[in-house]
């Protein structure tokens, strides 16, 4: 049988996950994990997360446990998934390194997605270099492992891309096959994006519009309860508008019963549908999808050293591909000096 293929995914842990995760990629990393045609590696991005951080390395720390919770909560399984530490796989940064020498500056001031990071950052003229380059250090992340897929949103195509281009590159440089090529896997149209609780495109920390995994049944009420829906829909018998309405948003998303869905929206439309009675409903649904998985997270978050215990074990068994895959790069280079004294 031909090698499996290998999936590598990360995320940057700068706070807890939210649905808006859930929905854009968990939930798919789950289904990847459990189909068994994967080697899974999930790494937690904390030398990323550092970039913009280095003077809040406290939040980093804890935030890297909450995400492993987050985790371990959704349904990734460490016998079936490896789950990894950035900053505890060496071979990434020499990696980095290598692949710093065949990428221009030029280039890495083109990317998009971390164009549009730098304005949203307001580093002024203080744009950190080690920012700058994570697009580079994401390659090393994803080649170090020889992953092929990529689960990821579609703000990392251009880190995808990017990646292809230093793949080849290396490859062409060094005349040898040593590095995969990379391809992202991304949400199906129109269901990778979960809006915020406001109406905004995006659900975020910062925007303060965000449902979490960890929050318990009451917040998650009281936050469902305030969601934004059709503003002109006033009186219960008034028609109410569909296109837009977050409230509807997440019953497609969430509600495995399409046909009630159906039904729903089509009473709104009609008129005599109210809002709090449909956020009600949400709500049941939402309870029902995450309570289980607020009860993972809880039996796991009394026992914090034996998450230790996971992501140590993970980071491990990590180290052994990565130190591979380093040492067939620096035989590709050649600087292998003492490799037969
Ligand atoms: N940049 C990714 C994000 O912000 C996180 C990340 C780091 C990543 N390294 C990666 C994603 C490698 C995929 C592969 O979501």
């Amino acid at each position: 049988m031909a090698d499996k293929h290998v999936i590598l995914t990360a995320d940057r842990p700068t706070g807890k996950l939210h649905i808006g995760h859930y929905i854009g990629s968990l939930r798919n990393r789950v289904k990847l994990q459990n189909s068994g045609d994967y080697q899974t590696f999930i790494m937690i991005a904390d030398m990323q997360a550092l970039t913009d951080n280095a003077r809040d390395p406290e939040k980093i720390r804890r935030s890297l446990i909450e995400v492993a919770l987050d985790y371990l909560a959704v349904g990734i399984d460490p016998e079936k998934s490896t789950i990894l530490v950035q900053s505890q796989i060496p071979a990434l940064n020499e990696l980095t390194m290598h692949y710093m020498n065949i990428v221009s500056v030029s280039r890495l001031e083109r990317n998009p997605t971390v164009k549009t990071e730098i304005r949203q950052k307001s580093f002024g003229q203080s744009v950190p270099a080690g920012f700058l380059m994570y697009p580079v250090s994401q390659t090393a992340d994803i080649t170090a492992f020889k992953a092929d897929t990529v689960p990821v949103g579609d703000d990392q195509e251009p880190m995808m891309e990017q990646a292809r281009e230093i793949v080849r590159s290396f490859n062409h440089i060094y005349n040898k096959e040593v590095l995969v090529e990379p391809y992202g896997v991304f949400p199906p149209k129109g269901e990778g994006r979960l809006p915020g609780l406001d109406g905004n495109a995006k659900m975020s920390k910062s925007l303060n519009n965000a449902i979490y995994l960890a929050d318990d049944p009451d917040t998650m009420q009281k936050k469902v309860m305030s969601m934004y829906t059709d503003p002109n829909h006033i009186h219960v018998e008034d028609p109410g508008q569909i296109e837009g309405n977050t409230v509807f948003t997440y019953l497609d998303a969430f509600d495995p019963d399409k046909a009630k869905v159906a039904e729903l929206k089509a009473q709104y439309q009609r008129g005599g549908l109210g809002d709090v009675k449909i956020k009600r409903y949400l709500n049941e649904v939402l309870q029902a999808e995450f309570e289980p998985i607020r009860q993972r997270r809880a039996e796991f978050a009394k026992d914090p050293d034996h998450v230790l215990q996971i992501l140590k074990a993970g980071s491990e068994k990590a180290n052994q591909v990565a130190d591979q895959t380093l040492q067939e790069v620096r035989d590709a280079i050649g600087i292998n000096y003492f490799k037969n004294l």
